[in-house]
């Protein structure tokens, strides 16, 4: 079992379309049961929310059905995942901040697997229109591509 919590700021616009995505693509190799994921968010704003409507709509589009609802990220999620994969560098230190001493979980960025930009962040798409969430998708597909392989490689050596 893999468990992989994705994170963003609010967790109602980046990080529930990425748990989105990466689960479409776990279901069509048939490995859902090998992978636990949910997502969260590093600010608290939003608790208990369903992702933004146009999360939802691009999903949708692309045939997900997002049904999370917003929760903070906590220090807990060290020793309840094995990666946390944060959106951008913002939200990766506000992660590495609740990092317990013991270590736990792996902290990555989303993009260190994108093959077009690799080391680039998310973009917030939060007071941009449709078509920036349409473009996040687009590359949140094709890191969860890469990093789905990556796991899937070290999983088999
Ligand atoms: P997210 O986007 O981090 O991708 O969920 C945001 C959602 C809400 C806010 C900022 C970013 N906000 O300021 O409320």
């Amino acid at each position: 079992m893999i468990r992989i919590v994705f994170v963003c700021l609010g967790n109602i616009c980046r990080s529930p379309l990425a748990e989105g995505v990466f689960e479409k693509q776990v279901q069509k190799l048939g490995l859902t049961t090998h992978f636990q994921l949910d997502s969260a968010g590093t600010a608290s704003y939003h608790i208990g929310s369903l992702a933004d409507k146009r999360s939802i709509q691009v999903a949708r589009n692309h045939g997900i059905n997002l049904t999370h609802r917003a929760r903070a990220f906590v220090a807990d999620d060290f020793s309840r995942f094995d990666y946390i994969v944060a959106m951008d560098k913002q939200n990766k230190a506000d992660i590495l901040r609740l990092q317990p001493k013991q270590g736990g979980a792996k902290v990555v960025l989303m993009r260190d697997f994108d093959p077009e930009q690799p080391g680039a962040e998310v973009p917030d798409p939060y007071y941009g229109e449709l078509k920036d969430f349409e473009e996040v998708y687009q590359l949140l597909e094709r890191s969860c591509t890469v990093f789905l392989s990556t796991l899937l490689q070290s999983a088999q050596s």
